[in-house]
């Protein structure tokens, strides 16, 4: 990434990535900043914007040309590379995350899967079988993956991340309730709470119904 990029900037990328995959797929070859603006809800500034941090993207009086658009995001966003990624959890959410999102190019590839269950042993997932907890660490000196994809309770947390630490793993897409980055503040790590997502729509939607009650 440059240094003067913003995360902000980055963040707003794969938005931009799924609206142009959609007008691909729809056969629109050419839009203007001005109409992916009001499609996404944004201004033209903002996106003239977004897109001169990465030098720009379109032609004065020409607009994006939408195919092109869509390969130069995915790759700024790396979509096509396959960092060597590792399943922690095959339990419920594990089997959904890995079944649902690395079907689809995301700069990731899973090679390797782990649960301390022993019944999920040799169990197939994503063309993958569930090794035990047991083999991480043979496994990540044989294979050297980069990313961690955790998808366990929070109990044996700390333990498995300092071991993962030393085994080389370097980001981490974490799904439980522990503090990666407190611990270990030289990793990278995307948090994912859906519940958080659950809880704002929550207060959004109680906030709303009692402005209206009061309204009414
Ligand atoms: P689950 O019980 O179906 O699966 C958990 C799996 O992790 C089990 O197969 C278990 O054997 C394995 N496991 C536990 N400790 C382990 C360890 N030290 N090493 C290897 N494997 C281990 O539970 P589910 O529904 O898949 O949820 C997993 C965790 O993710 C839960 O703690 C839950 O709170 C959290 N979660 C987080 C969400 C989020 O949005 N961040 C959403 C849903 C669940």
């Amino acid at each position: 990434m440059k240094d003067d990029i913003s995360i902000s900037v980055i963040k707003r990328l794969p938005r931009y990535y799924r609206f142009l995959e959609n007008l691909k797929n729809n056969g629109i070859v050419r839009i203007s900043s001005k109409e992916l603006a009001e499609r996404m809800g944004l201004t033209a500034s903002q996106i003239r914007h977004d897109f001169n941090c990465f030098g720009g993207f379109g032609q004065q009086g020409y607009g994006y040309n939408v195919p092109e658009l869509y390969d130069k995001i995915g790759e700024i966003l790396y979509v096509n590379k396959e960092l060597k990624t590792i399943l922690i959890g095959a339990g419920n959410l594990g089997k959904a995350v890995s079944s649902k999102i690395f079907q689809r190019k995301s700069g990731f590839r899973l090679i390797g899967v782990f649960d301390k269950n022993e019944a999920l042993a040799g169990k197939i997932i994503r063309g993958l079988p569930v090794r035990h907890i047991d083999y991480l660490e043979n496994f990540c000196r044989d294979n050297n993956p980069i990313c961690a994809v955790i998808c366990i309770p929070s109990n044996d947390m700390k333990e498995l991340t300092d071991l993962l630490c030393r085994l080389g793993i370097r980001s981490f897409w974490n799904f439980s309730n522990y503090d990666i980055a407190m611990a270990h503040p030289e990793v990278l790590v995307e948090n994912v709470h859906l519940t958080d997502s659950l809880m704002t729509l929550s207060y959004i939607t109680e906030t709303r119904l009692l402005d209206e009650a009061q309204e009414g």
